[in-house]
């Protein structure tokens, strides 16, 4: 069911990878946006949409750890649903504990504080696999993870206490133009380099879901035009590929690819995934197949490189 109000999307860490994804797919619909993030460095948004539509994007600095400024941003712009992205990733919450939970607690804390003010009953937020229990401890294996965790829980207990709908996405490997920071940014930095002719070595090898991110862009513009009840959680796929896949993948669209893994092992989970809770909000989606998304990858940027040299040489 769609709402009859004009829809209005409020998204945090809308400059970032996954953010300006989303932020292009919305458009793309013709959803208006109001694109918050703590930084204003939309070239990652420029990059995707060189021609962005005048008047879509509301463009604002926003700190999520600031409760006042956020509630006062969306008493101001009155958004139909919030997408909420902006976090730390792994090597910040280890280097900056404090920062993280800030950030990746707190600011979670603030988001549903401003949407159960102001609301608004279509929340997204991304949690990640690594919220997910592992090993021996059987439980989340970083301080990201534990954040992330935790985050699933304060989203149980506000639809507990006051009923507050809210969806938390656990995306896996998310690759795709525009990632280039936390560890596993690696598949993209791989599928980049190949594309440009450069060697690379990815640092690990493992067994995973690998994401196109524009699948996961369609995935979250689906479910903010969506209705539902409860504080679900849900993978975003199940679909597990090993690293040698990935280099085959490259390898098909890039025959010249002089890409490798190094043998160092990431554990991560590979089995158990759920992609119910999703389904139940959006019905079915279609996963593009590795190659596909590698594809893609490698021809934007290709043409990303192509408009940089064109600039340059003006
Ligand atoms: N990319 C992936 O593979 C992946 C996988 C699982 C989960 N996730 C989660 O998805 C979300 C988006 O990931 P991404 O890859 O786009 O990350 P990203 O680092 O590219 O984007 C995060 C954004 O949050 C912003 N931010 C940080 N602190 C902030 C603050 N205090 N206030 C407002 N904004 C702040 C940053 O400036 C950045 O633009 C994150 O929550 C991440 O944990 C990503």
């Amino acid at each position: 069911m769609t709402s009859r109000t004009p829809e209005r999307v409020l998204i945090t860490g809308a400059t970032g990878f996954l953010g300006s994804w989303i932020v292009s797919a919305l458009i793309g619909r013709g959803i208006p946006v109001i694109a918050t993030d703590i930084n204003d460095d939309h070239s990652r948004l420029n990059a995707l949409c060189p021609d962005l539509p005048e008047g879509m994007v509301e463009r604002r600095i926003c700190d999520i750890t600031d409760a006042k400024a956020l509630d006062a941003l969306i008493t101001e712009t009155r958004p139909t649903g919030i997408i909420h992205l902006a976090a730390l990733q792994i090597p910040v919450c280890r280097e900056k504990p404090a920062a993280g939970a800030a950030v990746n607690v707190g600011g979670h804390i603030n988001i549903f504080e401003a949407a159960r003010k102001h609301a608004i009953r279509r929340i997204i937020y991304t949690s990640s696999i690594a919220a997910k229990p592992r090993g021996e401890a059987n439980a989340p294996s970083n301080l990201y993870g534990v954040f992330k965790k935790a985050d699933e829980e304060i989203a149980r207990i506000y639809w507990q206490d006051h009923q507050m709908p809210s969806l938390g996405l656990r995306p896996y490997i998310v690759y795709g133009v525009g990632r280039d920071d936390g560890e596993t940014s690696a598949i993209t930095r791989a599928i980049e380099a190949a594309a440009l002719g450069r060697r690379y070595e990815i640092p690990f090898a493992t067994r995973s879901c690998f994401q196109y991110v524009g699948d996961i862009a369609e995935v979250f513009v689906r479910a903010v035009r969506s209705d539902w009840q409860g504080a679900l959680i849900s993978d975003v796929s199940d679909r597990v590929n090993s690293i040698d896949e990935v280099l085959e993948a490259i390898r098909s669209v890039v025959t010249d690819a002089q890409i490798t893994s190094a043998a160092q092992e990431r554990i991560s989970p590979d089995t158990g995934f759920d992609t119910a809770p999703l389904r139940q909000v959006i019905g079915d989606w279609q996963e593009t197949p590795l190659v596909e998304g590698v594809r893609k990858t490698v021809e934007l940027y290709r043409a990303i490189d192509t408009r940089r040299h064109e600039t340059q040489t003006l």
